[in-house]
C-alpha cells in the first residue's frame, strides 16, 4: 500500500474558437436543432478548423497555460502521459510531440487509447506512478480532434463529437484522505464491433477504397452502444457507491463523460443524485472523447471546495468503461 495520493493541482483548456452550431448543421445534413437537442442534448461543438494543426496544437496550448497558472517550469515536469485516438500521426506518439513544442526535456511518456475513457485509464495509470514517490509533476493531457474523423455527410455522427484539450497537474500528497481515492476500470472488447475507425492501421492500411468506403471516419451502430453504455455506466457508478457505503447526499458532483444527456440522466438516477449534483457541458462542447471529464472539471472548477468527494464516470471505444472516486484537494 501506498503512503501517498495523487491530487489535481491545477488544471486549464484550450478550446478551439471555430463553434459548429446545430444550425449550420442542419444546412449540411438532414437533421434539426430539435432531433440533437431532444435525443443527444448538444446545442454546439468547437471545431479546430484550421489545416496543419493536430491534437498536439491544442495540447501544447493547454500544457503551456498549465505550466504558467501553476507557476511550473517544463524541466520540473517527469511524466508526461496524453490520452487520445486523434493522435497527430500514428508514431511518434503525441505525448512526445508536446513534450518537444512545450520544453519538457526530463520526462518521459506515452500515449493513452482507451476511447471516451481516455481520462479515467490515464488519471488511473499516472496516479500509480505518482503514490510511489517516484513521479512528483506529471502531466496528463487530454486532448481530440476528433472532427477530422467525423464524416460531415453522414447525420447519425456528425452532430455528436467535438474539439478539445485539456491539461492536468498531478502531484503526490501525504494527506490520504485527499486526491484519488479509488477506481474501477472495465474492458470489454465486444465494442470493436460498435464503435471503431476501420481504416488506417495495420489492418487496413489507406488505399484508394478505404477512402472511398470512407473507412477513415467514426463509424458508431448508436443504439446498441447507447445501451451498452446505460447500463455499464450506471452500474459501475452504483458500484463504487455500494463499495465504498456511499449514499447520494456523500457525493457532491458526479462528472460524467458527455456522450448523450439521456445516458447522463439513467446514471444520475441509478445514484440516486438529484440534477444538481449532476455536472453537464454537453450542450456547448458535444462529445469531445476522452477529454470530456476533464473539460467539465475545468468547466466547474469554481464550485469545487476543499473536501468534496466527486466521481468521474465514464464509457467508450473499446467498450471501455469505469469510475474514480476522487477527494478535491483546494
Ligand atoms: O462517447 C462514446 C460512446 N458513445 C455513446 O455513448 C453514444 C451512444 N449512442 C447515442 O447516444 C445515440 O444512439 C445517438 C445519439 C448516437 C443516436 O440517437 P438514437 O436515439 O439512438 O437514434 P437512432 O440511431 O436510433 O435513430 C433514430 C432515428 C432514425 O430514423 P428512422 O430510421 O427511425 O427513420 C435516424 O435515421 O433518428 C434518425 N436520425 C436523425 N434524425 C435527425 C439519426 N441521426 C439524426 C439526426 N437528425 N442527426
Amino acid at each position: 500500500m501506498s503512503d501517498k495520493r495523487a491530487v489535481i493541482t491545477g488544471i486549464e483548456a484550450y478550446l478551439p474558437e471555430y463553434i459548429l452550431t446545430n444550425d449550420e448543421l442542419s444546412t449540411m445534413v438532414d437533421t434539426s436543432d430539435e432531433w440533437i437537442m431532444s435525443r443527444v442534448g448538444i446545442k454546439e461543438r468547437r471545431i479546430l478548423k484550421e489545416d496543419g494543426l493536430g491534437t498536439s496544437y491544442m495540447g501544447e496550448k493547454a500544457v503551456k497555460k498549465l505550466l504558467e497558472a501553476t507557476g511550473t517550469r517544463p524541466e520540473e515536469v517527469d511524466l508526461l502521459i496524453c490520452a487520445t485516438v486523434s493522435p497527430d500521426m500514428l508514431f511518434p506518439a503525441t505525448a512526445n510531440i508536446i513534450s518537444d513544442k512545450v520544453g519538457i526535456l526530463n520526462a518521459w511518456g506515452f500515449d493513452m487509447n482507451a476511447g471516451c475513457c481516455g481520462f479515467i485509464y490515464s488519471f488511473e495509470t499516472v496516479r500509480r506512478f505518482v503514490e510511489t514517490g517516484l513521479y512528483k509533476k506529471a502531466v496528463l493531457v487530454c486532448g481530440e480532434r476528433l472532427s477530422c474523423m467525423t464524416d460531415y455527410t453522414d447525420r447519425k455522427t456528425c452532430p455528436l463529437f467535438g474539439d478539445a484539450s485539456v491539461a492536468l497537474l498531478i502531484e503526490p500528497t501525504e494527506d490520504m484522505e485527499m486526491g484519488f481515492l479509488d477506481s474501477m476500470m472495465h474492458v470489454d472488447g465486444v465494442g470493436r464491433n460498435y464503435l471503431y475507425q476501420r481504416a488506417g492501421g495495420s489492418l487496413y492500411p489507406p488505399t484508394e477504397e478505404t477512402l472511398q468506403e470512407r473507412l477513415h471516419y467514426i463509424h458508431q451502430d448508436g443504439q446498441t452502444v447507447f445501451k451498452y453504455a446505460v447500463s455499464r455506466m450506471a452500474d459501475v457508478s452504483a458500484d463504487m457507491m455500494e463499495k465504498h457505503h456511499l449514499t447520494a447526499d456523500d457525493i457532491a458532483y458526479l462528472i460524467p463523460h458527455q456522450a448523450n444527456l439521456r445516458i447522463i440522466d439513467a446514471t444520475g438516477r441509478r445514484m440516486g443524485l438529484s440534477p444538481d449534483k449532476i455536472l453537464i457541458d454537453i450542450e456547448k462542447f458535444g462529445n469531445t472523447g476522452g477529454t470530456s471529464i476533464p473539460l467539465a472539471i475545468w468547466d466547474f472548477r469554481d464550485k469545487f471546495k476543499k473536501g468534496d468527494l466527486l466521481m468521474f464516470s465514464a464509457f467508450g471505444a473499446g467498450f471501455t468503461w469505469g469510475s474514480i472516486l476522487y477527494r478535491w484537494a483546494y
